[in-house]
């Protein structure tokens, strides 16, 4: 790709497509901002980098501070990292030396949904649902602390995402399973995007909000890719009305401008933290590039052009819209389920390998799929279990660009029809 420019990129032959997928989710405030890019240069100019490990500057100061007027009211302090799974291991470092600090040393199990995905490093890849790090058996052996609820998701309101997932209710039984007394967390995309895009019902977070009362279990919600107003809210945790212990952020903090994540930290973590001798309670983590000034400043531009346009609340509209649109696409054969939240929407396709014709499975012609939208001019990537687009297009789209997206969706399902009848 060569240059990009509001929902559109450009190749280097000069070919345009719509990017379905707003730049692996992160691209909110649109490509092509000169603002974003005015402040970075400002920044360098003024202080590029210095020793963040012994002093801050002044944007991650504000930076955090901000973070923690829009995250939830719960949130107590912010830890910078250079992206998302950085931002996982913090979590769950953290985690454990809570349970440490409680006197709880075994807790040492971390559980998340079937299909998840929550990074590479070793600590994030523990967090894996069974389908993106297909060999952790080669990198974890005895460092695997990771445990994967398996669906299909029941309990009321789950839509037909609850086939490729699991819910409150499947939390439910593993932790019993385990033994509470050994599980340290559970880590959740609210929105289960990596999980085919399941959008679990409201009251199903809230379910696992309890579950980890009951059992004493801390809740990371990892809006890596939900946080920043793609749901519709500034973070999809707000959405359903769950204050979790941690928050992982990344992507949109900064709108992809420049690497940068965060984990926000709850007042119950630190009080803990606080309480403990000094011999055990500092956390020894910090990366070079954690809190880089000019990437700070990058953020706060982000957030302030999150707010000033309200990209929150046209997330929703437009979400419904867009929603509308995906729907209206019912009639093709290949056609499965669309859903999701804001502007964070799956489209199912196919079903299952007994409809996938000539392709001898449902994600080979999925595959194929992929790459006839993006020589149609649409970029879409597909997640868990191969069979669902996500479409997550930057949060300015207008109307008329659903309209584009949506047509050529169509097209590209006529064709889709055609190759699984033939
Ligand atoms: C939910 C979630 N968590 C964590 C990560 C890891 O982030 P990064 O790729 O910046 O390390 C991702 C990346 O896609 C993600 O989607």
């Amino acid at each position: 790709m060569d240059r990009g420019e509001g929902v559109w990129l450009w190749d280097t032959q000069g070919r345009r497509y719509l990017d379905g997928v707003g730049a692996l989710e992160a691209m909110a405030v649109g490509h092509g901002r000169v603002e974003l890019v005015e402040v970075a240069a400002q920044q360098m100019r003024k202080l590029a980098f210095l020793d963040v490990f012994r002093y801050a500057s002044q944007p991650a100061i504000e930076l955090a501070d901000t973070l923690l007027r829009i995250g939830p009211s719960n949130m107590a302090r912010a830890v910078f990292t250079p992206g998302g799974s950085e931002a996982v291991e913090v979590a769950l470092k953290l985690a454990f030396q809570y349970h440490y600090l409680r006197g709880e040393p075994q807790r040492r199990k971390v559980i998340c949904r079937q299909g998840a995905y929550h990074g590479v490093t070793f600590g994030a890849m523990n967090c894996d649902g069974r389908y993106y790090s297909t060999r952790t058996d080669i990198y974890l052996g005895e460092m695997r602390f990771g445990e994967v609820a398996l669906g299909p998701a029941t309990g009321p309101g789950w839509g037909k995402g609850a086939r490729h997932t699991a819910g409150a209710e499947e939390f439910r039984r593993k932790v019993l399973e385990i033994g509470p007394q050994h599980v340290a967390a559970i880590i959740v995309d609210p929105v289960a995007t990596a999980s085919a895009v399941a959008a679990p019902p409201p009251e199903d977070l809230r379910k696992l909000r309890a579950l980890c009362d009951e059992f004493g279990i801390l809740l990371i919600a990892d809006e890596v890719i939900a946080g920043f107003a793609r749901s519709g809210r500034m973070f999809a945790s707000q959405r359903y009305d769950v204050q979790p212990d941690f928050l992982t952020l990344s992507k949109a903090l900064s709108s992809g401008y420049i690497p940068i994540g965060a984990t926000l930290v709850s007042r119950k973590v630190i009080d803990v933290f606080n309480g403990a001798s000094a011999a055990d309670n500092v956390f020894t983590h910090g990366h070079t590039y954690g809190g880089h000034p000019v990437a700070c400043a990058v953020a706060l531009e982000n957030i302030r052009i999150l707010e000033r346009e309200g990209l929150a609340e046209r997330a929703e509209e437009i979400g419904a819209y867009f929603q509308r649109g995906l729907e209206s696409l019912s009639h093709h054969a290949s056609f499965v389920d669309a859903r999701g939240v804001g502007l964070l929407r799956g489209l199912e396709l196919v079903g299952g390998d007994d409809k996938a014709g000539r392709f001898g499975s449902a994600r080979a012609a999925c595959l194929w799929m992929r790459k006839r939208l993006r020589d149609l001019g649409l970029i879409t990537l597909t997640v868990h279990p191969g069979t669902v687009f996500l479409l997550a297009p930057p949060l300015i789209i207008e109307k008329s660009e659903i309209d584009a997206l949506i047509d050529i969706l169509d097209r590209g399902l006529d064709e889709l029809d055609r190759a699984l009848a033939g």
